[in-house]
């Protein structure tokens, strides 16, 4: 675990506040090795909890308390069609190609891989963070009970707990595409993470410093492309990419294996 990890579980309970079993709230906080309270008072020493509030798991802070609180979304984004497999359109589905397996190995909120899934890619996903990590399993096993995901029989996506710089050279074949989405440093501190989800993401967790490192391991591991999400201002993760497509104040760097 990294020190960023270690730090962000000590700043974390669960709270039980009354929806759902006890037993499965208790059993989180086992797992994770962090307080469990039925109740959070001034002087609780957490800023973060994970709570099962409204028939999922939520992130809240002490702010949120009250309010609703952060879950990983799985219905499509507004403006997207909903109909399966959604159309391959916008710069992330240019830079994807003609990928049929993706491997994210930075999950995070899980919106991108929820969005390649939705377009049909087949989806394997990979994050460190404990935390991510459980909010993750949580919305693919909802997704997993979802009419549409039983009806037409899908695989949701697989999650795998860990680093992937260690578990993309363990992949037994090699996807058609790595993707890559770490956290790059800010460049104006309040403008960048206006999103409350990243927000918080970067209080826990904090920047990806190993992103160098990730980006060899993923040229490593994948059968045909590497695709990197990055802010528009951001360096080439990988140096020179072979293509690369614009969306609103990002890009998406394409680094192709025998390009
Ligand atoms: C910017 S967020 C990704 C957001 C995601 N693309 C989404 O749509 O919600 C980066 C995530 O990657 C994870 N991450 C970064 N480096 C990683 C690594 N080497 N192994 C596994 N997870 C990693 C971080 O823990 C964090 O949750």
């Amino acid at each position: 675990m990294t020190p960023h990890q270690t730090n962000a579980l000590q700043q974390l309970a669960v709270l039980f506040n009354g929806e759902g079993e006890i037993l499965r709230a208790e059993q989180l906080a086992a797992q994770l090795n962090i307080a469990f309270y039925q109740a959070v008072a001034k002087e609780t020493p957490e800023n973060f909890f994970l709570c099962y509030r409204d028939g999922c798991l939520k992130l809240l802070d002490k702010e949120l308390l009250k309010k609703g609180g952060l879950m990983v979304e799985i219905e499509p984004r507004p403006g997207e069609q909903r109909s399966f497999p959604a159309p391959k359109q916008g710069a992330l589905a240019q830079a994807l190609g003609k990928s049929k397996t993706v491997v994210d190995a930075t999950t995070g909120w899980g919106q991108d891989s929820l969005f390649m899934f939705r377009m049909g890619f087949s989806m394997l996903c990979i994050e460190r963070s404990p935390v991510m990590a459980v909010l993750l399993e949580d919305a693919f096993a909802r997704l997993a009970h979802c009419e549409w995901v039983q009806n037409l029989q899908l695989d949701v996506p697989k999650l795998l707990v860990g680093n992937a710089i260690d578990l993309l050279a363990k992949l037994e074949t090699p996807p058609d595409c790595i993707y890559l989405d770490p956290m790059f440093p800010p460049k104006r501190k309040k403008s960048a993470l206006a999103k409350k989800s990243m927000q918080m993401l970067h209080e826990l967790i904090g920047q990806d410093d190993d992103r160098e490192q990730l980006f060899n391991a993923a040229w490593q591991a994948t059968g045909k492309r590497v695709v990197v999400k990055s802010p528009d201002y951001a360096e080439p993760l990988g140096g020179k990419p072979q293509q690369s497509f614009s969306g609103k104040l990002l890009r998406y760097d394409v680094y192709l294996k025998n390009g």
